[in-house]
């Protein structure tokens, strides 16, 4: 399949595309690419100053129309909140894009008790209230835009083993990679695209946020790389349930689903040692 069969191709052009996480990293480069794509924005995060950068950012390169909600989406009731704010605005989402989430690096008997409910909250309870509540929406999105409507759940590498020291987070991973395969399987055939994006280390803000000072011996990717493996997913006729970024991430997400549990998580823990 190559990117000029048109019937494949993934094109939100005149469609809204919403995006969780949009103030830095991976966020911005959905931000980026959907807008170039000619999707309309949603963008929400809890730092407006980014936000409203980002929309002028995009207005100026692509004549995108963003309409910024900030938000805590740990707080209690904050999706409920965005989807009544869509609802009040006449927007219709054609695609999703859970891309908020952190994750903070520790054993769990010395984390404080706000971020290792906060990690679930966000990057596991808002995901899958956010993707009931736009569900039915973006099914019918893929009816009047067929190949203009997708759900991108980020995911992560972390999703296909326990990580020691980064548990509530892989765990939280674990569950994105679950529903969204799921949820690819009870979609089949509507047209709508549905992929867990399971990215590898990535330079972004993500390890400043998780109080970690590397990434390991891989290095990191970088958001451009990992925007072509959600995209080259996306413009597949049979996207896949889910998608690794990177062939050395691939290659350790199959060592990891084809060996013992007990090895795989020694071999983790000692890995994530500082
Ligand atoms: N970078 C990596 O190595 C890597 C690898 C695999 C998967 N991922 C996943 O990729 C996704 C994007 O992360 P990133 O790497 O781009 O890191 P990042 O640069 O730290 O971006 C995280 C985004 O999530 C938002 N966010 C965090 N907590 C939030 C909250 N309570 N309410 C609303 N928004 C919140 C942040 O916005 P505000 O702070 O403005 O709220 C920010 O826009 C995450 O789901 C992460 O788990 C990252």
């Amino acid at each position: 399949m190559t990117r000029t069969d048109a019937a494949a191709y993934y094109n939100p052009m005149g469609t809204t595309a919403l995006i969780t996480g949009a103030s830095s990293g991976l966020g911005v480069g959905f931000a980026h690419e959907l807008a170039r794509r000619g999707a309309d924005l949603v963008l929400t995060a809890r730092r407006l100053d980014r936000l409203e950068a980002l929309a002028v950012d995009l207005a100026e390169k692509y004549g995108t129309v963003s309409t910024v909600i900030p938000l805590d989406l740990a707080a209690p009731g904050a999706v409920a909140e965005l989807v009544r704010d869509l609802a009040d605005r006449g927007i219709r989402v054609s695609t999703l894009v859970n891309n908020a989430g952190f994750g903070l690096f520790g054993s769990m008997v010395d984390a404080p008790a706000a971020p290792v409910h906060d990690q679930v909250a966000v990057n596991v309870q808002a995901l899958t209230d956010l993707t009931h509540a736009l569900l039915p929406g973006l099914l019918g999105a893929a009816l009047t835009h067929p190949q203009g409507a997708a759900l991108v759940n980020v995911a992560s590498t972390a999703a296909f083993q326990p990580v020691p020291r980064l548990a509530v987070y892989a765990a939280s991973k674990a569950y994105v990679l679950s529903l969204t395969e799921a949820l690819w399987y009870e979609t089949r055939g509507t047209g709508l695209k549905v992929t867990a994006l399971c990215p590898g280390p990535t330079e972004t803000e993500f390890y400043a946020v998780a109080q970690r000072s590397t990434a390991g011996p891989r290095g990191l990717a970088s958001v451009d790389e990992v925007m072509r493996t959600a995209f080259d997913a996306l413009d597949t006729p049979r996207t896949p349930p889910h998608a690794v970024s990177g062939g050395q991430n691939r290659l350790l997400a199959w060592l990891a689903s084809v060996s013992p549990r007990r090895t795989v998580v020694t071999v983790t823990g000692r890995l994530s040692r500082r």
